[in-house]
């Protein structure tokens, strides 16, 4: 982190440290378990989709038509492609029950550079200083770190193998009330398998989530990352399934887990929210990028079930060869069983004396290994509901990891993780 004396930059700049995923970007080793990055795609079909456009254009170009060409490499509507927000819309309804109609409701479809940019704008447009803001502990830094450094409080509720509980977030926000005389204006939820935990949010929990929210006049921000990385057939419905008058969620998808890093997410909005989310926007960088959305839009008109097939079953045998592993070499210790998504959280026993971060620093990366530590999930400064209903400071928890199964093949995940689970047992002893 910058010193103060150096320049007089920001004030936030002072607080907030480097996201901690990217700062292990920096290593390169064999046994990769750290950033979540999609290891499988659909590539053969961006390519051809990405040669089709490329000899259109020079078509057009032959016969004289530069109009074509000039379109596709300029700016174009903030919020973005119309034909982009109604195919969307369209597959959420289809696909995802949303209470939608995709002729007319388009409008309520945001596009941005990626669901990140979505939420940073969320949390700009809608958090003053001292605002309360709900999330599960541990949870995506890309959510909680951006909250603190506009001056959120984030209020880290607890979460079990199912995600966050119903009874955890009754209590955070009578604590709010009680303490701050006010309600919490987000709750946070990646309701299907989360980032970080890989837990996936039942059905029941969902809906209590949506009545909590309706009845506290709470914004929910529901993330759907990874709604589209799931390795059963099973799927539940999402929280924004209930929201038939559109004011009580937001709900955010991106392309980067199911099309590749295109830098676009698309979000539906309660109509003013998305309005104030696009006027962010504008500000961040004018617009999306049209040839990006040209390429989604090709992309999403495929028939995705049966080209994700091939991708959903790598990375389903991943995950399956991730939780063997760590069944047979890791000591013992608590692991979620992910159903889709690109990561397992696994985490030692209570009462066991283990310091995540120490042990990759100087354990793992040295042998060629690397994960991302439970304290890279708590925000740099948040809170928690301790066992008398009061808000306390958090304690970021340093016992867990979160293991990325996304990109590295079976094989090197059978041996990198007998290979660390062989070092942490012995780095557990000698405690
Ligand atoms: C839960 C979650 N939300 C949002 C994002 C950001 O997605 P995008 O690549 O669309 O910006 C990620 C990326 O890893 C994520 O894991």
């Amino acid at each position: 982190m910058l010193k103060r004396e150096t320049l007089p930059y920001a004030e936030w700049t002072y607080r907030i440290p480097e996201g901690e995923i990217r700062r292990l970007l920096k290593y390169q080793v064999k046994y990769y378990f750290g950033g979540g990055l999609p290891g499988a795609l659909p590539i053969r079909q961006l390519a051809g989709i990405i040669e089709e456009i490329g000899r259109e254009l020079l078509s057009d170009i032959g016969e004289g038509n530069k109009a074509s060409s000039l379109q596709l490499f300029n700016y174009n509507k903030t919020p973005g492609l119309d034909s982009l927000r109604k195919l969307f819309l369209k597959r959420l309804v289809e696909r995802q029950h949303l209470p939608f109609d995709p002729e007319t409701d388009y409008h309520r479809v945001l596009v941005t550079n990626g669901a990140q940019q979505a939420l940073y704008g969320l949390l700009d447009s809608i958090i003053n200083p001292g605002d309360y803001i709900l999330s599960a502990a541990p949870s995506y830094l890309g959510f909680v770190t951006p909250a603190v450094k506009l001056g959120g409080n984030v209020v880290c509720c607890p979460s079990d193998e199912n995600g966050l509980t119903v009874e955890g977030v009754e209590k955070a926000i009578a604590a709010v009330k009680r303490e701050a005389g006010t309600v919490p204006k987000i709750l946070y939820i990646v309701s299907d398998s989360d980032n970080p935990s890989g837990t996936t949010l039942p059905q029941d929990r969902r809906k209590a989530f949506f009545e909590i929210a309706q009845r506290e006049n709470i914004l929910i921000v529901e993330d759907g990352a990874y709604k589209e990385i799931q390795f059963g057939k099973k799927r539940l419905n999402p929280i924004k399934a209930y929201d038939t008058e559109n004011r009580v969620v937001v709900y955010l998808a991106s392309t980067s887990k199911e099309a590749g890093v295109l830098r676009i997410g698309y979000g539906v909005y309660p109509a003013e929210i998305g309005d104030m989310v696009e006027k962010a926007k504008g500000y961040y960088d004018l617009c999306s990028p049209v040839l990006n959305q040209v390429i989604a839009e090709r992309y999403y008109s495929l028939d995705l079930d049966q080209i994700l097939g091939e991708v959903l079953g790598i990375y389903r045998e991943r995950c399956g060869a991730m939780l063997e592993a760590l069944g047979s070499f890791f000591p013992k210790g608590i692991m979620t069983r992910p159903t889709g998504g690109f990561f397992v959280w696994w985490e030692t026993l209570p009462g066991v004396n283990f310091d995540s971060k120490t042990f990759n620093e100087k354990v793992a990366i040295p042998n060629n290994l690397l994960f991302v530590p439970s304290h890279a999930f708590f925000p740099p400064e948040g809170l928690v509901v301790d066992a008398r209903g009061k808000l306390v400071s958090a304690k970021p928890h340093t016992n867990g990891m979160r293991l990325s199964f996304s990109a590295v093949p079976k094989e090197r995940i059978f041996e990198g993780i007998e290979i660390m689970g062989n070092l942490l047992k012995k780095h557990l002893k000698q405690l």
